[in-house]
């Protein structure tokens, strides 16, 4: 197996896969592409039953559209938080209750914690998406639930060979639920997430997943 070229997160952001100008960054709450049914939920009923000031924080936000279409329906003491790499073309003024930060969820804390965490197809471009992952689940409010789509097929080890089984067990070890047909991952929180993976870089000529876009892969190290 030939160990493909392997970028750091900070160059891996400048890839043209990433800063990909084709990809769909406009995903409202419903219908047919919509955030409720690629996350399985309806985010806003999901919020409206946790809490009177309920806390969304979506990953990977694109232009934010689901959360201005969700600021609508919940009270103004909503907050919705939107993490982009890059910033929304929209023109339109946001409501108040949103804020949409640019900046790389790889390097990006999040704030407090969280009823709801999201990354609709948004870790099939990052790096360190495990990295992600565990700081997310540290995020939640007690009973706050993550969920994100990920795909195994682009988890691999140093030498390019597949990890995503491996990976799968160790989520699942540390508390995640994952739906292969839909490709989601769920954690219901807060969860200190410890895997046995160091993550050594990524790859952004791994070709397209099954999304049909081009993807990058992920490569980790056994931590021993
Ligand atoms: C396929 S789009 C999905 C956008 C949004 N979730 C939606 O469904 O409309 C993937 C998004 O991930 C963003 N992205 C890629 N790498 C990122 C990173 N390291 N940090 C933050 N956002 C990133 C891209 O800029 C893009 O907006």
């Amino acid at each position: 197996m030939t160990s493909p070229e392997l970028l750091p997160d900070h160059r891996l952001e400048l890839t043209t896969v990433v800063a990909n100008n084709t990809m769909n960054r406009e995903r409202g709450l419903t219908g047919v592409n919509g955030y409720a049914r690629e996350l399985g939920l309806d985010p806003v009923a999901h919020l409206l039953a946790r809490s009177a000031a309920p806390r969304w924080l979506d990953l990977c936000s694109g232009e934010g559209l689901a959360l201005r279409q969700a600021a609508g329906r919940l009270p103004d003491a909503a907050r919705l938080t939107g993490v982009d790499l890059v910033g929304p073309m929209m023109r339109a003024p946001l409501p108040p209750t949103v804020e949409l930060i640019t900046a790389s969820v790889t390097t990006w804390t999040p704030g407090p914690p969280y009823d709801l965490i999201t990354c609709v197809h948004g870790l099939h471009y990052v790096g360190d998406r495990l990295g992600v992952l565990t700081r997310a689940a540290g995020r939640l409010r007690p009973g706050g639930l993550l969920v994100a789509h990920l795909d195994p097929a682009s988890i691999r080890w140093a030498d390019g060979g597949p990890a995503g089984r491996f990976v799968l067990a160790a989520l699942r070890d540390q508390g995640f639920a994952y739906n292969a047909r839909h490709h989601r991952l769920t954690l219901t929180g807060p969860r200190t997430v410890s895997l046995p993976l160091r993550y050594i870089g990524a790859d952004p000529a791994a070709g397209p997943n099954y999304t049909g876009q081009p993807a990058v892969a992920a490569h980790y190290d056994r931590e021993t």
